[in-house]
């Protein structure tokens, strides 16, 4: 039997014998049930794919991670807004140069929109560089007459429909970390290297959108920041001198699905002694693996990353505290942000009580709103869709929420891509169903275009402008 699918055994310690990290080890989770990870056919291979990973140089380093740490703290306390965002799934067939500077460059770009209209710090996190495992609806689908084992992303499985294709492979573990790597030193390269600098504002615009309204709004406040850098300049605070106006803080994530990949890049920190998963700078607890009884949430509480946890409308609160008490018992600001995918028809009546219950609580929560995964629909042509207009509408009450309650909206979480492509419905050019097979290219889920996500930056640095007039 692979030990991917060996069953929890009886002696498994219990949450009561284990609140602290004195019982976990980064194989602990192997004990306790698991959802959503692939049955590998064939265990040696598994444990040969495993040891392999162990070998490999971490993709980021634990200062980095307590770096990110930091500034969530900060964002948890109002001083700074996260914008995360990247594909639904990475692909090892979309994997371009172009796509990750075009990605890059549209974060970028929302992230000046949103510093310089809210004055507001942003902190940058890609949904990118291991974002490769996804959790399913179901395990199976039916191709041709023909029952196949579902799609769980390029680290696991095969797109192709066929059963050849979909048998799990360890071996693809290996080139999601290539893939990741190649990934990170980009990004590294970009926005250390130059590219970032607030001097090539202008540069960051995508060729395909140029003339449409955001793009012109966006060359309007470039202008002004151009402005205002050869001005400091003038005063003599060069770029050479302060970094900030030079690079950019770029930070990596993903949801730690497949554990036995998450596993094998974690590694003890000489500095502190404690353990960090280096495959990303942040691991999220997808909506359906965050039982705090499961595999994903044991992992997670023994590694000192940043973590995020996703939650829907349904999620019940003394669930979310039992897993709130495992995940960051010390209550430290920064270490858990709770990322809300409640859907527009729902927001309204689920997140004030949550809100409520758990500010009481006294937690210390960053507040992130995912206005995707409770809004897809499937259009009459079968394409899984989201409409621009809903997504929207769940931002604009997950702000209207924490202004009534008094607390912080604390980010958005977005899945975008920097490409044209055409998978939601709505914005600025108005793409309508009929539309959708044009360019149609997610692995998974739906993402909002260079375009669309831009237009969204625009309407949220609004939406924290106005936020930050009222609290003051
Ligand atoms: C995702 O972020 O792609 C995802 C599957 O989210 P959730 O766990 O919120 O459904
Ligand atoms: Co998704």
């Amino acid at each position: 039997m692979s030990s991917a699918s060996a069953p929890a055994l009886a002696t498994s310690p219990t949450r009561e014998t284990c609140k602290t990290k004195v019982c976990w080890s980064k194989d602990s989770w192997r004990r306790l049930p698991r959802l959503q990870m692939p049955e590998y056919p064939d265990n040696s291979s598994l444990q040969a794919a495993e040891r392999q990973l162990e070998q490999l140089p971490p993709l980021v380093f634990a200062g980095e991670a307590r770096a990110l740490q930091r500034r969530l703290a900060k964002a948890t306390r109002g001083q700074g807004f996260v914008l995360q965002g990247g594909d639904c799934a990475e692909s090892f067939a979309h994997y371009s140069a172009e796509s990750i500077r075009d990605l890059l460059k549209v974060i970028l770009e929302m992230a000046v929109v949103l510093t310089f209209s809210a004055t507001c710090p942003v902190v940058k996190i890609g949904r990118v560089a291991g974002q490769f495992a996804k959790p399913r609806s179901k395990p199976s689908e039916t191709h041709d007459g023909q029952e196949i084992p579902i799609y769980r992303g390029d680290s696991i499985n095969d797109l192709a429909p066929n059963a050849t294709a979909r048998t799990p492979d360890p071996q693809r573990m290996i080139r999601a970390y290539h893939q990741s790597s190649g990934t990170l030193n980009l990004l590294r390269a970009f926005t250390q290297g130059g590219f970032a600098d607030l001097r090539k504002v202008h540069q960051w615009t995508h060729t395909f959108v140029k003339e449409s309204p955001q793009y012109i709004a966006y060359r309007d406040i470039a202008q002004r920041i151009t402005e205002a850098i050869a001005f400091m300049e003038a005063c003599g605070i060069t770029s050479k001198a302060v970094a900030q106006v030079r690079e950019t803080d770029f930070y990596t994530s993903h949801e730690a699905l497949l554990l036995n990949y998450e596993e094998a890049l974690t590694r003890q920190d000489s500095i502190s002694g404690e353990y960090y998963d280096c495959s990303a700078h942040l691991l999220w607890l997808g909506e359906r693996t965050r039982s705090p009884e499961g595999a994903h949430a044991d992992f997670l509480r023994g590694v000192c990353n940043p973590l995020g946890v996703k939650c829907s409308a349904d999620a019940r609160h003394d669930e979310l505290l039992r897993l709130l008490d495992l995940l960051n018992p010390d209550n430290h600001a920064g270490r858990v942000s709770l990322i809300v995918r409640m859907g527009a028809d729902k927001i309204d009546d689920a997140l004030p009580p949550l809100l409520r219950r758990l500010t009481q609580e006294g937690r210390e929560i960053l507040w992130i709103c995912d206005p995707m995964h409770g809004n897809t629909v499937k259009a009459a042509n079968g394409y899984k869709t989201r409409s621009f207009q809903t997504i929207m509408r769940e931002i604009e009450t997950f702000f209207a929420v924490h202004r009534a309650e008094g607390t912080w909206p604390g980010g958005i979480h977005l899945e975008m891509t920097g490409d044209s492509v055409t998978e939601c419905i709505g914005g600025a050019r108005a793409l309508k169903e009929a539309n959708l097979a044009d360019r149609y290219h997610t692995h998974c889920d739906p993402r909002l275009n260079a375009e669309q996500a831009l237009e969204i930056g625009f309407l949220v640095a609004d939406l924290l402008a106005k936020h930050q007039n009222n609290a003051t």
